[in-house]
């Protein structure tokens, strides 16, 4: 395990490494700097390039930065990061079973609102309503505590949030236009290429925490994963971000996410709600359409009217308006 509070010889290493970008920095300098043996920074720079950063190293001149790593290490995360909270501590993982385990833990700790957990494969992950979810290296797999200071109400909001503010974050740095699938499906080509679980604890009324997991395809084997899911229920289809042919670090993607969801997380909590009811009605593959929603015990069909102020689904049915809290649209 990493985290972003720690700040140990490999991370102080890596940020004299880009701080000289240009240049070869001796083993000496770094050793005399960071005050440890030659022997001590030879191990540190193998580490950081068994972690996928690409160091060149002389033996006259000394050790260069050539590429930074694609892992979703802790402090690549911190580094740049605009947000105020959301992110602002790390634990970062290689395998995990769950990160929406691992984050409940802390969570019932009382560990502070905005931790971030994250993981490069879960062994364990799961979906909603205690389906698998398939989570292999190659994907964003993460979980965000939050100690919210509303009421019960105002949670019902977070899988629209969630996804919306993913939405955009796709769109700003990837240049894809995602669609949005009620409650909180995020869409390319009609196919799943992320999904949001939110696990509560209510304490006398009131929210203790939220822990919000999110699951993003982002550079895949969908055929694979298709492969593993075709026969579960609600599966139509995966999708990846990437293809395999295609690069992007995804550090980027995960900052975007983390600031757009902190700008929109401010505008529920002032009950700001219109600009987010717009922007993800705009992306919806869901309002206007005929659709059959199964529910806890019946299925339905109707029309998709709109969302309310509290993320319901509002349905036409028979004449009468429905609305919808929990279900999976067919
Ligand atoms: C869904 O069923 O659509 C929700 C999938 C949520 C998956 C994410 S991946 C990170 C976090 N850890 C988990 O075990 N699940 C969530």
């Amino acid at each position: 395990m990493y985290t972003s509070f720690d700040n140990t010889s490999l991370v102080k290493i890596v940020t004299l490494l880009k701080s000289h970008k240009s240049e070869y920095l001796s083993g000496q300098d770094l050793s005399d700097s960071l005050m440890l043996s030659r022997a001590a920074v030879w191990k540190h720079v193998k580490k950081l390039q068994s972690l996928g950063y690409k160091i060149d190293s002389k033996p006259k001149s000394g050790y260069k930065l050539i590429k930074t790593t694609d892992l979703l290490l802790p402090w690549e995360i911190s580094e740049d990061l605009q947000t105020k909270f959301l992110g602002k501590r790390i634990y970062y993982f290689d395998t995990l079973d769950s990160t929406q385990n691992f984050a409940i833990e802390l969570a019932s700790k009382k560990i502070e609102s905005g931790t971030l957990v994250i993981s490069e494969k879960q062994t364990h992950g799961r979906g909603r309503l205690d389906r698998k979810w398939i989570s292999p290296s190659g994907g964003i797999w993460l979980s965000l505590i939050l100690h919210p200071e509303f009421e019960i109400s105002v949670s019902t909001l977070f899988p629209l949030i969630t996804s919306l503010a993913l939405a955009i974050a796709i769109e700003k740095i990837l240049k894809i236009k995602p669609k949005l699938k009620w409650p909180n499906d995020v869409t390319v080509g009609d196919k799943k290429v992320a999904g949001i679980l939110i696990d509560a604890s209510i304490e006398s009324g009131k929210i203790d925490y939220l822990v919000l997991g999110i699951g993003i395809n982002f550079k895949i084997n969908p055929i694979e994963i298709e492969k593993m899911i075709k026969h579960t229920a609600n599966y139509y289809g995966v999708t990846t971000l990437l293809k395999k042919n295609e690069n992007m670090n995804p550090i980027k993607l995960v900052q975007r996410f983390l600031l757009e969801l902190e700008k929109l997380y401010q505008l529920s909590l002032k009950k700001d709600l219109k600009h987010i009811m717009q922007e993800w009605t705009k992306r919806s593959s869901t309002i206007g359409k005929s659709i059959s929603i199964k529910l806890p015990d019946e299925k339905l069909s109707g029309k998709a009217l709109r969302i309310d102020d509290d993320g319901a689904l509002v349905i036409s049915n028979k004449g009468k308006t429905r609305r919808v809290i929990v279900g999976d649209i067919g």
